[in-house]
């Protein structure tokens, strides 16, 4: 059977070159606020000596009450953009990494995208808890290497202190607010974003997760006396997870690359736990001095994490143009990813 064909028909996805992806521009905001370990002494019957032997955290950030997620998100995107000297008007798409969104819709990515002034550019939110900035890459990445976008701005933010538990002390401790940022472009020339690697096992959602506010179970008077909406976490289990989760993915992404740990100039982890990090960076082989550590002044900012401390560490210098870095991440879904990028 014959197809016609429709003379002036063209297909914008055939022929386009394959494009390396680049991070242009990267950016972070904090809240002013620190709240201490030896603020939270006051709070719940914890200690100094307790938060920083086991986490590494010594203080975090906290966002007012007036401060959303898409404000601290809107932020760092305008220093991401400001650094890669892309105009709101170039953004073609807005990926915005959270398990804070505003609200539940419309995605925060949209409520960027008004703030910005980034008129009817594409925007829309993913969710993959700590993974949430690579898993957001990864799919921005797609859209410019396709051809369909030139420009893409992903953005990490949460303001986690709106729903940690501040009467649990195992959790409470660990968690702050913030916001990273990204613009992807194709510089055209062969290094970039070099592999992504991704995983998830939803068998073990239940380690890390908050019960209530979607479907399953709806605000009501009993989820919200029986504190659903907040963090619930088995730490020992997300602990060891995270560990073998984070080796597995970095050696997956080097092997994949031909890399070995030695090639890489700077490794960034999720910022959880210091010792959740240590503990990878020997089971990778990795130098401490090659580790970048931030998490004892943020606590873990969940999707943010990562991206903050890239835009910082990038900003320190602790790697050049054409240096090979590699990031890796994991979260609660569970979810992990990592990536290799020649900056
Ligand atoms: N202050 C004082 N004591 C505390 C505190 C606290 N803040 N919290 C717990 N304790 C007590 C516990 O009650 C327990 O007491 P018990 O022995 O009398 O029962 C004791 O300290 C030991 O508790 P453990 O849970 O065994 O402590 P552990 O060494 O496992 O450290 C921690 C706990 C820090 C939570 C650790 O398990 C961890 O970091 N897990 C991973 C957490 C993580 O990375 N989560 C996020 C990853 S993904 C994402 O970012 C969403």
């Amino acid at each position: 059977m014959t197809h016609s064909i429709k003379p002036n028909l063209r297909n914008p996805r055939s022929k386009q070159p394959v494009r390396p992806v680049h991070i242009v521009g990267t950016g972070s905001y904090v809240p002013d606020r620190i709240l201490t370990n030896a603020d939270l002494e006051k709070m719940v019957d914890t200690t100094d000596e307790w938060i920083t032997s086991r986490s590494g955290i010594k203080e975090r950030r906290i966002a007012p009450d007036w401060m959303c997620t898409s404000d601290m998100a809107t932020e760092a995107a305008r220093r991401a953009m400001q650094q890669a000297g892309v105009r709101e008007d170039e953004i073609d798409l807005i990926i915005c990494a959270t398990i804070t969104p505003d609200m539940p819709f419309p995605s925060t990515a949209c409520l960027i995208q008004h703030k910005l002034g980034a008129k009817h550019v594409a925007a829309f939110d993913i969710e993959a808890a700590c993974s949430g900035f690579l898993y957001g890459l990864e799919v921005g990445q797609q859209f410019i290497t396709s051809g369909s976008c030139d420009t893409v701005l992903v953005v990490a933010a949460e303001k986690l202190s709106t729903i940690v538990d501040w009467q649990d002390r195992s959790t409470c401790v660990l968690f702050g607010d913030g916001a990273g940022a990204a613009i992807l472009r194709s510089r055209g020339e062969e290094h970039g974003i070099l592999t992504t690697c991704m995983g998830a096992d939803g068998s073990q959602a239940d380690i890390l997760f908050m019960p209530a506010g979607g479907a399953k179970f709806p605000a009501s008077k009993e989820s919200v006396s029986a504190r659903m909406h907040v963090i619930k976490m088995e730490g020992k289990e997300v602990f060891k997870s995270a560990v073998i989760a984070m080796q597995t993915a970095a050696e997956e992404a080097l092997k994949k690359c031909n890399l070995t740990i030695a090639d890489i100039k700077c490794v960034i982890p999720h910022q959880a736990n210091v010792r959740i990090i240590d503990a990878l960076a020997d089971r990778l082989g990795a130098p401490k001095e090659k580790v970048y550590v931030n998490v004892h002044r943020y606590g873990n900012i969940s999707a943010a994490s990562v991206a903050i401390a890239l835009d910082e560490a990038a900003r320190e210098g602790r790697f050049q143009r054409g240096d090979l870095i590699l990031l890796v991440v994991f979260g609660g879904g569970l979810t992990w990813a990592s990536c290799v990028i020649q900056w």
